[in-house]
């Protein structure tokens, strides 16, 4: 299964491909400009320790959405209706897994602040224009892109899952725990995503409250 993130050379794109390559999946690294992605692929080379990782590529990522089985977007809120419409043509109905918080700071305001939007949330936003071209899932988007790329440890933080597609779901959730430390919450339907995406900027708050860059949530007595 190949795993094509959209965008992959910021900090929360990097992280996923680094934890994903790791537990030995294929990864592409998505970007607008192939040698951004070029770059970004060695240095997660470099970070991993290994020259040798063939299951690790960069594209462009129209091509990226193209070759990817389940397609991940991990761009900030103000790139994220652009991104789309460079991709749709791309997607043949595959599995778009968003993982967008939208933040007042993606318009000049405050991380610690949600930004509301009409559809209801980033994911569902996705979801309304791409269509039949993608199942769109929401996750990862409580997880810090700093305890990601620490990839000696284990994330602290749950993986809350939101989709109308079960069976989609059940596939995220799947991949979020090959993320070492990582359990997988189903919370139901995509516009669970709207109370989900909410808790980034909480998180943010956390953060900067307690001087820690990896704050997250777990859900007890599951
Ligand atoms: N960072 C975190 O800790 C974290 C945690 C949870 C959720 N998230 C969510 O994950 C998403 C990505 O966060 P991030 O921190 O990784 O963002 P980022 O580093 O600011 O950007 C990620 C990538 O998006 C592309 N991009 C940036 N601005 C763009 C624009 N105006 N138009 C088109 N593409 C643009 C760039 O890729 P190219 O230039 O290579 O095309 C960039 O490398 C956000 O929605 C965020 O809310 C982040």
């Amino acid at each position: 299964m190949k795993i094509a993130i959209i965008g992959g050379t910021g900090d929360q794109g990097l992280g996923l491909a680094l934890r994903f390559v790791k537990a030995g999946e294929d990864v592409i690294v998505g970007s607008r400009d192939i040698k951004k992605a070029e770059t970004a692929v060695d240095l997660m080379k470099d970070i991993l320790g290994s020259e040798d990782l063939p299951n690790l590529t960069a594209m462009t990522n129209q091509d990226a959405a193209s070759n990817g089985d389940i397609i991940i977007l991990t761009v900030p809120l103000q790139a994220q209706m652009v991104t789309l419409k460079s991709i749709k043509d791309n997607l043949k109905g595959e599995i778009f897994v968003d993982a967008t918080s939208p933040l007042e700071g993606c318009l000049g305001g405050k991380p610690t602040r949600y930004v509301d939007l009409w559809e209801g949330s980033a994911a569902e936003r996705s979801a309304e224009f791409l269509g039949d071209n993608a199942v769109v899932v929401s996750a990862f988007c409580n997880i810090s892109a700093s305890s990601l790329t620490t990839v000696d440890e284990d994330v602290e933080c749950d993986c809350l899952v939101s989709g109308d597609d079960h069976e989609a779901n059940l596939i995220v959730m799947e991949l979020a725990e090959k993320i070492s430390g990582v359990k997988s919450i189903e919370c139901g339907a995509l516009e669970n995503a709207r109370i989900v995406e909410k808790l980034t900027p909480l998180l943010i708050n956390l953060n900067i409250r307690n001087k820690v860059k990896n704050a997250g949530i777990r859900i007890s007595n599951i």
